[in-house]
């Protein structure tokens, strides 16, 4: 978590004013006890956007965007939960609770910032130079890229000078060769001592942060050498898998089309933006991670993804090892992934360059298939359907794909449209595809979920156990059903029944659950529900808290994936057990000072209840329905009593 407790999430909170930190992108207007200004969000003259400071929240009555101070960040700079926090942190001067190594790496994180950004004006002013910059320039034009474009990419030239650069840097900023060495700008001489240049004669494709900060390069040959494009090594500042090549030029455009176009190569980026499908990025050469796969979704509210890659075998086997990542993410947050397949087997810069290729481009799109077809239709290639051996292989290739995906009924309805195609029967796919997703989602198996898992499985041996005092269990069980609701939109139908039907315990969990209530269906995505909670939570300081603790317990789920059923099963059974230990407490208690007989009748009548919920009606439950029926029975019995199991939260 780098150093981002709750505590601190909570002192940042209450020190970064938030008009204050909304006023250094938006102009704001007194507007009695809120501010007034125009939505960075959306395009508007009226000026519908609201900042309230004692609420510490914003809403824009326009768009509907709205939230507390992180929530406009988030959206503002395209920076995640925790950086945001660190980057208010440090402004704010809260303490991280971080190791001395990790407070060094973030505060030299700014002087590689500026290194990189006086090599890019180095590189930039040396492509311009009527004579040094003539051959890259050359180059340039000979590829068909605008002065426009070279502009906006900020393409440069670096020449072939051992120590251009390291001239250059050394005049303009006083930095040690160690640290331009860190930087990834130079390189140690082997024998002797001293550094040089890095890039030479290559023309300099600066990569930069999701902000427009230059936090890399990819140097392309313009020579001979072997080496294509020579990448910046990883620094502090640039970790590989977490940047996307052009997204913060097409941040805008990926709003406003409300997709994202994801390319291989640095140059099919530039040239889909100089064609005017400026929604495009490029990965950078590697496999989509998860982080790259959360900012391509960040600013698109259908969430449509569309993937052009090469469709030479190594463009398909990006595809295809970005496949998992991205369809697990996709699932969480509701992408809808489509293939772009270019006619003709070539590279979407070399399709847009050719002779009607921006049109053939744009047609590729509206025909493309999604991912899922995309990737049965690759495992089926090489099938022979028609032996009985040449089925069954046909099958296996395709009972993994089926199995990732979520929703059921759309599985069902492709696993009928295959069974079909390769000839197999329909019901014996289906039940190869159900133990195939048994295997993968069996819950608690630690190989499978990493170490939170681990931890999960320490939790769930501690908490809720008799001497661990108070009733963690209840605030961890309740919490747990709150974060379900907001992991993604199956998770939320699946759990919101069940928890509209329970009795929150804790204080701050039934004002959430209120929010909830408030806020109903009425939600575009779980984003926005997140962020309509947060409005309706953000007046109510521990509900507020809360709110945050069940937020980061989403993320926790996300990268779990653990199916709503065992989460809710899980939540039911500490919140039975821990009911079933307060009970027998009392019933302890009471043999000191006796409970008059109507009481005591009904203390043993609860028992008993909580006894046959646990021994029986649990272990049984295996459908959803059942699951609700509990929630009710649970309720019944604990429900109006709820003042007996204080929290102290
Ligand atoms: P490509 O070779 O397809 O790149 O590799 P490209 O952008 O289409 O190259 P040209 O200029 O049009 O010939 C795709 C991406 O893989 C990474 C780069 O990010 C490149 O854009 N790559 C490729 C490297 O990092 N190093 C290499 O040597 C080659
Ligand atoms: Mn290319």
């Amino acid at each position: 978590m780098k150093g981002v407790t709750t505590e601190v999430i909570a002192e940042v909170r209450q020190r970064a004013g938030i008009v204050e930190v909304i006023s250094e992108t938006v102009v704001l207007k007194r507007a009695g006890k809120e501010y007034r200004g125009l939505c960075p969000f959306h395009n508007e003259k009226s000026g519908s956007f609201y900042v309230n400071p004692e609420k510490g929240i914003f809403k824009c009555f326009g768009c509907g965007e709205g939230g507390d101070v992180f929530a406009f960040l988030q959206k503002a700079k395209g920076t995640d939960f925790i950086d945001t926090v660190r980057d208010l942190a440090n402004r704010y001067g809260v303490r991280l609770v971080e190791s001395v190594e990790e407070k060094q790496h973030y505060d030299r994180r700014a002087q590689f910032f500026a290194l990189n950004d006086a090599a890019c004006n180095y590189f930039t002013e040396l492509l311009q130079d009527p004579t040094g910059g003539a051959t890259a320039r050359r180059y340039l034009e000979g590829r068909g890229v605008s002065e426009e474009i070279l502009k906006r990419f900020k393409l440069g030239f670096a020449p072939n000078s051992w120590d251009g650069l390291l001239r250059y840097l050394n005049n303009t900023m006083k930095v040690s060769e160690a640290t331009l060495e860190e930087a990834g700008l130079v390189r140690r001489r082997a024998e002797s001592t001293g550094v040089y240049d890095l890039f030479r004669n290559r023309l300099m494709v600066p990569i930069m942060d999701d902000q427009g900060r230059v936090v890399a390069f990819g140097g392309r040959t313009l020579g001979d050498d072997q080496v294509k494009y020579l990448n910046s090594p990883e620094t502090p500042i640039y970790v590989k898998g977490q940047h996307l090549y052009g997204y913060h030029l097409a941040k805008e455009a990926i709003k406003a089309k409300d997709a994202v176009i994801v390319v291989e190569g640095y140059f099919d980026a530039i040239s889909l933006h100089q064609y005017g499908f400026e929604n495009a990025v490029a990965t950078l050469g590697t496999a989509l991670t998860e982080q790259q796969a959360k900012m391509l979704v960040r600013y698109t509210e259908s969430k449509r993804v569309y993937l052009s890659f090469d469709s030479d075998p190594a463009g398909v086997k990006a595809v295809e090892r970005g496949v998992e990542t991205l369809n697990q993410i996709a699932e969480g947050v509701g992408i809808e992934l489509k293939v772009i397949r270019i006619p003709g087997g070539k590279d979407p810069d070399e399709c847009l360059r050719s002779e009607g290729g921006q049109e053939a481009f744009a047609r590729a799109m509206e025909t493309a298939p999604p991912l899922i077809d995309y990737e049965l239709r690759q495992a089926l290639k090489d099938a022979d359907t028609s032996t009985h051996t040449g089925r069954l292989e046909a099958a296996m290739c395709i009972v993994p794909i089926l199995a990732q995906i979520k929703n059921y009924m759309v599985r069902g309805e492709y696993i009928r449209l295959f069974a079909m195609e390769i000839g197999a029967k329909e019901d014996e796919l289906s039940h190869s595809v159900r133990e195939q997703i048994k295997q993968k989602t069996k819950p608690f198996r630690q190989e499978n979920f990493g170490s939170s898992a681990a931890k999960h499985m320490r939790n769930r041996g501690t908490v809720g156990t008799p001497g661990s005092g108070g009733l963690a269990g209840v605030l961890e069980a309740e919490r747990n059903l709150l974060a379900l609701l907001l992991t993604n939109r199956e998770d939320y139908s699946q759990a919101f029944p069940v928890v509209m039907d329970l009795t929150f315990n804790v204080p701050a969990h039934k004002l959430l659950k209120e929010a909830f209530q408030g806020v109903g269906d009425q939600f575009a995505t779980v984003q926005d529900l997140t962020d309509r909670v947060m409005d309706r939570a953000a007046p109510d300081k521990a509900a507020a808290a809360a709110l945050i603790d069940v937020i980061l317990k989403v993320e926790e789920f996300r990268k779990q994936q653990r199916p709503s059923e065992v989460v809710i099963k899980d939540s039911f059974a500490r919140l039975i057990k821990e009911r079933l230990e307060l009970a027998n407490r009392q019933m302890r208690a009471q043999l000191a000072s006796p409970l008059p007989e109507d009481e005591l009748i009904q203390l043993q009548g609860k028992i008993s209840r909580l006894r046959k919920l646990q021994d029986s009606d649990l272990p049984t439950a295996s459908s959803l329905a059942d699951l609700n029926e509990l929630a009710l029975k649970i309720d019944e019995i604990f429900g109006d009593s709820a003042g007996v199991a204080v929290v102290n939260h």
